[in-house]
């Protein structure tokens, strides 16, 4: 389904915004996502980078863990934004998927074009999900 144009204006710029809040001195590669759940609600993550590389996590994961912490586990759409389009890393397409694979997916730059529109399921085909464990 489609997302309503001034939702998904919205969420474009709460996403593009968030950037700002980026912690990221090591890639200087700031990441910003906006989460809209069933319910409505708007949630915003940034990437924040640790001197211990590993312990690094991404904007995405962020939204969507800040939103699960406070009860959201719908999610209609994600948007993520960064300066040049990046598509999201394997492990948020597979915490995205733990969420549902229906949830709309934007991809956008800085400037606000789209460089992908797809799905959870769209991004991480045959993904192993809470069904599988039987
Ligand atoms: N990053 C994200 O925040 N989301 C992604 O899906 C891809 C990568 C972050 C992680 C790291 O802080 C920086 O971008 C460079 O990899």
């Amino acid at each position: 389904m489609r997302l309503n144009p001034d939702i998904q204006k919205k969420l474009i710029e709460t996403a593009i915004n968030a950037r700002q809040w980026a912690y990221a001195p090591y890639s200087h590669y700031t990441v910003g996502a906006s989460v809209l759940t069933a319910s409505g609600k708007v949630y915003e993550g940034v990437n924040i980078e640790n001197a211990a590389y590993p312990t690094s996590i991404c904007a995405e994961r962020v939204a969507i863990f800040k939103a699960v912490s406070e009860g959201e586990k719908e999610f209609t759409a994600i948007v993520v934004a960064t300066e040049n389009g990046g598509s999201p890393c394997g492990s948020c397409r597979q915490v995205m998927a733990e969420f549902g694979l229906a949830t709309q997916v934007l991809i956008i730059d800085a400037g606000g074009k789209i460089h992908m529109e797809s799905t959870v399921e769209g991004l991480l085909p045959g993904a192993f999900t809470p069904k599988d464990l039987i």
